[in-house]
């Protein structure tokens, strides 16, 4: 009998075995040289070192919440603290594999090969300068083209917004300005040139001044380096324990981030005294499909866009004027079409792809940018920028079913059923409203359920509201509303970042 390992894992055979253990060896063997000498830490620990909340958890026979490791940061913190306390300088590398608690029928991997550094010491300008450096050391190491070292600081998040939470952490990392807070939203602005830092001093608040300061020096020390770095203040790491410096690190063909890192100063502080420290992990899983892509048709230079065939498309097209697709193309049943008109020189192409299709194949790199409706990305959840309401395709997710029907009397009575394309985003709406429900999953036509007693209630997307009213139908609560977003590739939006930003702005609802 065929069995495959569980889905979010791989076997790796021979060669590709051997690419790993070869990218393990050699950002090891560098930092080796760079005074780094290797730790092993364990497997499992206790769930309270990790910080991520995608732990995969369990309980041993004692009755212990355990935690197969996320991360490196929180054991090598937990070391550091109990065993290193009077070592007044660490250096510190690591290799090995993480784990993560993903929904694995996305295509996302739950087991991650990683190998990195951390550096423990008095916390100056100097050892964040070390942990960039060694970074590029360690790509050019490993042979990555074309890297990009995208620069932000924590510091400067907790100053101008001192209760960021995960959530508004998450919109920053998204570029969601619709979720920012008002005092986040000029840093959505201020990314460019090392130079950019001088504008940022001008353009934010007082409060920013001694972490703009801070990120002066270090950026100061860069050297030959400085043409590779991006300054986008807007850069996060979703974990709440970095306190200075984040950055990520791209290369040519990468769908997102191959390494990253930052200062965190207080981890340690959980399991003693706090020491400052820096580090940074590479992905090589990243780093090994970037290689692997022996076509290279990801670092191919033209911009690729996920173009949805849905009801949003014909506002999309109205848009993208002469960029877009001619007629005839369109017309053809060819799914990857060509542009009219190149942008900044570069052309475009577009996959034609269903609206639910769109977050997978931006998420993997394979399109630079697509075009979604909310419902579907809340849907469909992708590690992805979302940094443009498009204003298009405005609807609604409303609970709808017969006039005089009411959601609570029915779950109070009984086993309510509802029916939905939306079966996650359903779920979590009628919890947050007290009402215990059977979600029936369909593709589509969902009024039907309820005309022919499949369901008692549907959710589903009103725009019109014609629908409802041939059946009879009426709409009893709005759950969420929404409209078309453009999200953007990470490792498009720091690599084809002119490009992307000048189909932004073509994209944008003229007001
Ligand atoms: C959507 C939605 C409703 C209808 C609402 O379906 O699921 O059925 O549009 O639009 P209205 O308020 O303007 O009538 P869609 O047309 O995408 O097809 P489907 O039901 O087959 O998914």
């Amino acid at each position: 009998m065929f069995r495959a390992p569980p889905s979010g894992t791989v076997d790796r055979l021979f060669a590709a075995a051997r690419h790993i253990r070869e990218l393990e060896h050699k950002v090891i063997s560098a930092l080796e040289q760079a005074g780094y000498s290797e730790v092993m830490v364990p497997l499992i620990e206790r769930d309270e070192v990790f910080s991520s909340d995608s732990t995969v958890r369990f309980v041993d026979r004692h009755g212990e919440l355990l935690g197969l490791r996320a991360d490196f940061t929180g054991p090598v913190a937990r070391v550091v603290s109990t065993r290193l306390g009077n070592e007044p300088v660490v250096r510190l590398s690591y290799r090995g594999e993480v784990f993560r608690d993903v929904d694995a029928r996305s295509a996302r991997r739950r087991q991650l090969q990683q190998a990195g550094y951390e550096l423990v010491d008095s916390g100056d300008v100097a050892s964040d300068a070390e942990a960039i450096g060694l970074a590029f050391k360690i790509s050019d190491a490993i042979g990555l083209q074309n890297v990009r070292l995208s620069l932000g600081s924590a510091e400067l998040i907790h100053a101008l917004c001192p209760n960021a939470d995960a959530s508004i952490r998450r919109a920053l990392d998204r570029r969601d300005r619709s979720r920012l807070p008002v005092e986040l939203l000029p840093v959505l602005e201020l990314t460019g040139g090392v130079e950019m830092l001088a504008r940022a001093k001008r353009d934010l608040p007082a409060t920013a001044r001694p972490a703009l300061d801070r990120l002066s020096r270090v950026v100061d020390t860069l050297d030959e380096n400085a043409k590779r770095t991006v300054i986008d203040l807007a850069e996060v790491r979703p974990w709440a324990y970095y306190t200075g410096i984040v950055f990520d690190l791209f290369a040519d063909g990468s769908s997102g981030p191959v390494a990253g890192g930052g200062r965190y100063d207080s981890l340690a502080g959980r399991y003693g005294k706090s020491r400052p420290a820096v580090g940074a992990s590479f992905q090589l899983d990243a780093v090994a499909e970037i290689q692997r892509d022996i076509t290279g048709t990801r670092a191919e230079k033209g911009l690729v866009v996920a173009l949805p065939k849905g009801r949003i498309l014909k506002g999309v097209l109205e848009r993208l004027g002469a960029l877009g697709p001619t007629a005839s193309e369109l017309e053809s049943r060819k799914l990857i079409v060509s542009g009219g008109a190149p942008l900044l020189g570069t052309p475009i192409s577009f996959l034609r792809v269903k609206d639910a299709d769109v977050p997978a194949y931006v998420e993997h790199g394979v399109a630079d940018l697509g075009i979604v409706g909310l419902d579907v990305l809340e849907e469909k959840p992708a590690s992805v920028l979302e940094p443009l309401d498009t204003g298009l395709g405005r609807c609604r997710l409303c609970l709808c079913g017969r006039p005089g029907t009411s959601a609570a009397e029915l779950s109070a009575k009984g086993v309510l059923r509802v029916a939905t394309k939306y079966p996650k985003v359903t779920r979590l709406e009628l919890e947050l409203r007290g009402l215990a429900a059977e979600i029936v999953p369909l593709e589509g036509s969902v009024e039907l359920a309820v005309l022919a007693n499949l369901a008692d209630l549907i959710v589903d997307m009103v725009e019109t509201g014609a629908t409802l009213r041939a059946n009879g139908l009426v709409e009893l609560e709005e759950l969420m509303s929404s409209s078309a977003r453009v999200i953007v590739g990470r490792g498009a939006w720091r690599l084809k970042q002119d490009a992307v930003r000048a189909l932004l702005s073509a994209l944008k609802e003229k007001t």
